[in-house]
């Protein structure tokens, strides 16, 4: 039998305490859409049995609908998904049912022996009723269950039987616990009084519960309202029975998960750069010492990161030839394992993240690791997985970042980077220095003044399918990372190119019209008026970001020089654009189409 697996990239919930689940569970998952938001589900178990639904589409859509029949069952588990293969439809929505339907599992990850174990569950007579890979979870212990196994037991089973990754909470009718299990996708347990939040990330469960436990892999746990239990897995460590390690305190707070007043989560996070920077540049990560001096006796240098923190090890890479003249590799994290043969020993690798759980990234992490290169990670998401691969880690402190588009996580990163850097130069104060211009012309930046001039430029272009982004040296980086904001969450096909590079190809695409958007620092003006007045002969409309307008500017954004430290403040007014754009394009900035915050399959 031939069937399509859908690998699942998602994010997942369970609650257990005095509380009915079906409402906490609709709310942790929708601070968990960042994951997904392709279909969701909940099942709720209670007296009056197992209640399942699931829907297409957001949450906020399945929450009424949901909310008004749900029982008040105080144990259950929810589900948003991100289609990765395999349709994004009510069969293939989570959670999955054993065929007796008393056993209800959600998943996010990928089993990659699902198709073997599909085929022997089905000889057992088993049926199926989507294309998940996922699916096989409940069956497989309902098969346990029928062999005569406990839940326990069963579950206990369930490592030396999946090959993949995945992070599984399933619950039993019947039973008052819920029973979960990590390998390779995150899952973490919010700690309440008498109440138990597994999920895949700390910002879904922190209105309810402020301590968390960072589950060990391949460890299986029961978990009920009066604590949480060690099973005897395949994989475990240690011995089964009570789980006696004391939670860790969540430093998040509640704000940061929420709103507040602004419509999106994308412009709550652009406007809140000038803190976010500001605080790392007032009290720089202590671990940025160590980190240094692992560079400082480094043989060779490479930076891995995916989309918006691969144009941060871009900028890495440029900081590095420009301040200390120091050659070094930016490689996109998918990239890296075929580079990694040339690995030298002495290597050092800066992983960049913002999630921590980036598939591609740990993946180039762990290839690194293996070949002996030392790793140091910049990382936004506390306690993720990066945080664990990596030997030095440099947290970014940008606070969770739920808008799909990265924004001040990027910003972060680049300071990260300026400190790291500055570290190993001769002018120690110099780095900071220009940051710190970079920070407090971000005031000027996100004004209502400047908001509503980037407002008249996404006018301008809002008719436009097609734009181009150019720039040189530092330039190019913000004209890489604005391209992609723009087409992530505006659906404009954004291109960037160096702007040597326009006359080699790219000039093709310039017809009576076309939008250009040219960035540029001081040292580039006279450059940037030959390149405009190249586009105008082919018709192009010439927009600009620089310190000031060119003579050919139709308009333009003035963006304080601050040295190398200007692509920290170059990218506010192109976020905003990025922004403004989707809404005159009538687009959820927060959820653009196809994508998922974080991309923990390869
Ligand atoms: C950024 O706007 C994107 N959503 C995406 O490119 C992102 O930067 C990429 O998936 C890497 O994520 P990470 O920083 O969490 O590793």
């Amino acid at each position: 039998m031939q069937y399509n697996c859908a690998r699942e990239m998602c994010g997942i919930a369970g609650y257990v305490g005095h509380r009915p689940a079906a409402p906490v569970l609709v709310d942790c998952l929708q601070r968990l859409e960042y994951r997904g938001y392709d279909s969701c589900g909940i099942a709720v178990v209670s007296d009056a049995g197992v209640f399942l639904r699931r829907s297409v589409g957001p949450i906020a859509e399945f929450r009424e609908e949901v909310l008004s029949a749900a029982p008040t069952g105080t144990i259950g588990l929810g589900h948003t998904r991100w289609a990765t293969h395999g349709r994004a439809d009510l069969a293939n929505a989570h959670p999955h049912a054993s065929c007796d339907g008393a056993v209800l599992v959600v998943h996010n990850g990928v089993i990659e022996n699902a198709f073997e174990l599909r085929e022997r569950l089905v000889r057992q007579g088993h049926r199926f009723t989507s294309d998940t890979d996922s699916e096989v979870v409940p069956h497989l212990l309902e098969q346990g269950l029928t062999e005569g196994l406990s839940m326990d037991e069963a579950v206990s089973k369930l490592p030396s039987q999946l090959v993949g990754s995945y992070a599984i909470v399933a619950v039993r009718q019947g039973q008052d616990e819920l029973f979960v299990l990590r390998k390779g996708s995150p899952l973490v347990v919010g700690v309440g009084e008498g109440e138990y939040f597994p999920a895949s990330d700390i910002p879904s469960f922190l209105p309810y519960a402020q301590r968390v436990i960072y589950l060990s892999e391949d460890e299986p746990f029961a978990i009920g309202r009066s604590g949480i239990r060690r099973l005897q897995g395949a994989g475990a460590s240690r011995p089964a029975g009570p789980y006696l390690e004391v939670p860790e305190p969540v430093s998040l707070n509640v704000e940061s998960v929420s709103k507040g007043s602004f419509q999106h989560f994308m412009i709550k996070e652009i406007m809140e750069q000038v803190g976010t920077i500001g605080r790392l540049l007032e009290s720089p990560p202590a671990t940025l010492a160590t980190a240094s001096e692992l560079l400082r006796g480094a043989q060779s240098i490479k930076f891995v990161g995916a989309g918006t923190s691969y144009h941060a090890s871009l900028y890495g890479q440029f900081l590095l030839a420009t301040t200390l003249h120091l050659d070094s590799e930016a490689c996109v994290s998918s990239e890296f394992q075929f580079r990694a043969d040339a690995l030298r020993p002495g290597a050092v690798v800066v992983a960049l993240s913002q999630s921590g759980e980036t598939a591609d990234t740990l993946q180039a992490v762990r290839i690194a690791r293996d070949r002996g290169a030392r790793v140091i990670a910049l990382v936004n998401s506390e306690g993720s997985s990066l945080t664990r691969a990596a030997e030095v880690v440099i947290p970014l402190r940008s606070g969770p970042e739920l808008s799909v588009a990265a924004t001040k996580s990027y910003t972060s990163q680049l300071v990260a980077l300026t400190l790291l850097v500055e570290r190993l130069s001769p002018d120690p104060m110099e780095g900071a220095r220009t940051a710190l211009e970079a920070r407090d012309s971000l005031l000027e930046l996100t004004s209502d003044a400047a908001r509503a001039h980037i407002a008249s430029l996404a006018h301008n272009l809002a008719r436009h399918s097609q734009l181009l982004l150019i720039g040189r040296g530092g330039n190019y980086v913000t004209a890489l990372e604005a391209a992609l904001k723009i087409k992530e969450v505006a659906g404009v096909a954004a291109q960037a190119f160096p702007g040597g590079e326009m006359k080699h190809g790219p000039l093709a695409l310039v017809a009576e019209g076309s939008p250009v958007i040219l960035f540029y620092d001081r040292s580039q003006v006279d450059q940037a008026e030959l390149a405009a007045s190249e586009l105008i002969t082919r018709g192009a409309v010439i927009y600009t970001v620089g310190p000031q307008p060119l003579r050919s500017s139709s308009l333009h954004v003035r963006v304080h020089d601050a040295g190398a430290a200007t692509a920290i403040s170059q990218i506010i007014p192109m976020q905003l654009l990025a922004y403004e754009l989707a809404k005159l394009r009538q687009l959820d900035p927060d959820h653009p189409k196809n994508l998922a915050k974080s991309v923990t399959v390869l």
